[in-house]
């Protein structure tokens, strides 16, 4: 019943600020290397006031214990919301949960097989098979290498089908000199998508990139 008023209450203020309801995003998180990803984008998001809205695959949960000191709990505690896996009645299963998009991060091969066949098997599928289909934004960061040929394929159709294949790869023209760096401009290229600026990426022209070689001479420009 407080769980009913609770949510009640949260509707009505949303309705009241609209922009509450433009700026949620799901985060999908599947078992790709890169746990660190997501756990610094969903930081990202909430430094941006962004309501997030997270599902975890079981391999997801098993990365982010091998590759990282997080518990699972404060990733979780990152979101505004987390689903389970599981869960296939969750919010974010139905058309009718308003977003502005997804972003799978890192996103498995497994994944990408899911949603390239339309088969989809679990909560962050779902999810992000409902994303397509009501044409919103969906950013996967997929993780795999080398690809073979279905690999490639997949993400052909899912390119096809509208997805933004942005696979985690060092912009090394911004010049990192951590690999912190390197995670932040990354993801903050994700987040361009979605007309986000969490300040952290290095704009070629802009921040980096003013000095152009010209055969062997190097002109700087003002
Ligand atoms: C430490 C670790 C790293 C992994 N790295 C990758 C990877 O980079 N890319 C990938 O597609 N699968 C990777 N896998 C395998 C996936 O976790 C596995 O295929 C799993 O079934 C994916 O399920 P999900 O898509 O539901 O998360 C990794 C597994 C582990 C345990």
């Amino acid at each position: 019943m407080l769980n009913l008023v609770i949510a009640q209450v949260t509707r009505l203020l949303e309705l009241r600020r609209p922009e509450l309801m433009t700026s949620r995003i799901i985060i999908g998180m599947s078992g790709a290397s890169g746990a660190i990803y997501a756990i610094r984008l969903l930081e990202m998001l909430r430094t941006l006031q962004v309501s997030t809205h997270l599902i975890m695959s079981k391999s997801a949960e098993l990365t982010v214990a091998y590759e990282t000191d997080w518990k699972i709990a404060d990733v979780k505690g990152l979101a505004d919301s987390w689903y389970a896996i599981d869960d296939i009645a969750a919010a974010p299963a139905s058309g009718s949960f308003r977003t502005v998009g997804m972003i799978i991060a890192p996103c498995s091969v497994r994944t990408v097989a899911e949603l390239a066949t339309g088969v989809t098997g679990n909560l962050l599928t779902r999810a992000a098979d409902v994303v397509l289909k009501e044409q919103h934004k969906l950013v996967l960061m997929v993780r795999e290498t080398p690809l073979h040929f279905i690999h490639l394929r997949n993400l052909s159709t899912l390119s096809e089908l509208g997805a933004i294949i942005a696979p985690p790869v060092p912009a090394f023209y911004a010049r990192p000199k951590s690999i912190d760096d390197m995670i932040d401009h990354t993801l903050g290229r994700v987040l361009d998508n979605f007309d986000l600026d969490c300040g952290t990426v290095r704009r070629w022209g802009e921040d980096v990139g003013k000095e152009t070689v010209v055969g062997s001479r190097r002109t700087v420009r003002s």
